[in-house]
């Protein structure tokens, strides 16, 4: 078997991806659906667009809708801001005659559905699922993964579903569309953090993680308010505004639940307990 440390990260700065923060997120329009990734649920597919790049769409169409997109905005360039590598993220207009010539039923009432703006990330060609067992991760990756996943309520990391690429021999984040679930069933009363569990449980990087202390406190320091701002301008109005239980919170709702979340730790003593169970 091959063991191989990735994701040292150290004197890595110049592969970096860049982060545009002050003219927010690039738009394309498509102009090619390539074909569909049926490995997970929500069915996106590899387009091309007119800047002839190539990205994997994920669809405001789709069963979780427009606050899937807001959760792959919100936690994807967060973690980008924590140091993780994350595809680029774009706006993709979409029109939906794109669709009439494909021949999928299920991929046309896609595309019919999902007129306007939608969600790209840049295509890595060649890239494929990462495996900790073939290539182990260092202990600092793991365990800055397992946090940023348990403050995020990302519940669609395991070992079965790593959504983790392995891309140039680095470790790439995707498919963050089912974090920040509090947001399906929004209300503002309910942000108590101890209220959103997450089971570590089948985490992917369980058990290569180290001991949470350093990490929480090194990260937790560094989602600021500000930080938060700066991600949440990121996210176009129109999807905040397609749920009236947001009333007109919009962006202050996610900044609560953050908020919230990083002053009651509780969820830390959780995952650190998980974590010393299992090594
Ligand atoms: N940026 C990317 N580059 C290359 N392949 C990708 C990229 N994003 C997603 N994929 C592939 O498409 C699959 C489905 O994408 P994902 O974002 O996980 O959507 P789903 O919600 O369907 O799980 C992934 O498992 C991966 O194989
Ligand atoms: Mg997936």
């Amino acid at each position: 078997m091959v063991r191989q440390w990735v994701g040292g990260g150290v004197g890595r700065a110049a592969m970096m991806p860049r982060v545009n923060s002050t003219n927010g997120l690039r738009r394309v329009a498509a102009t090619r659906y390539v074909t569909p990734f049926r490995e997970g649920g929500s069915l996106p597919g590899l387009v091309e667009a007119d800047d002839l790049g190539m990205y994997v769409l994920k669809f405001r169409g789709a069963g979780q809708g427009v606050k899937a997109l807001i959760a792959e905005i919100v936690v994807g360039e967060l973690a980008r801001r924590l140091g993780f590598r994350v595809p680029e993220i774009v706006l993709v207009e979409l029109d939906p005659e794109l669709g009439r010539a494909e021949p999928d039923q299920e991929v046309q009432e896609l595309l019919k559905a999902s007129g306007g703006l939608n969600l790209g990330l840049d295509y890595l060609p060649g890239s494929f699922d990462y495996n900790p067992v073939v290539r182990e991760p260092s202990t600092e990756t793991a365990t800055r993964l397992l946090w940023l996943d348990a403050l995020t309520l990302n519940v669609d990391r395991s070992w079965r579903n790593p959504n983790t690429l392995l891309w140039h021999r680095e470790l790439w984040l995707i498919d963050h569309g089912a974090s920040l679930y509090f947001h399906h069933s929004w209300h503002p009363d309910r942000f108590p953090a101890t209220t959103y569990r997450f089971d570590a449980a089948d985490h992917l990087m369980l058990p290569f993680a180290g001991p949470l202390a350093d990490v929480d406190a090194e990260l937790g320091a560094r989602v600021t308010p500000a930080l938060l701002d700066e991600v949440l301008a990121l996210v176009p109005d129109e999807w905040l505004a397609q749920d009236e239980a947001f009333g007109t919170e919009g962006r202050a709702a996610y900044a609560r639940f953050f908020a919230s979340r990083l002053a009651q730790r509780s969820w830390v003593a959780d995952l650190e307990a998980a974590r010393a169970a299992r090594v």
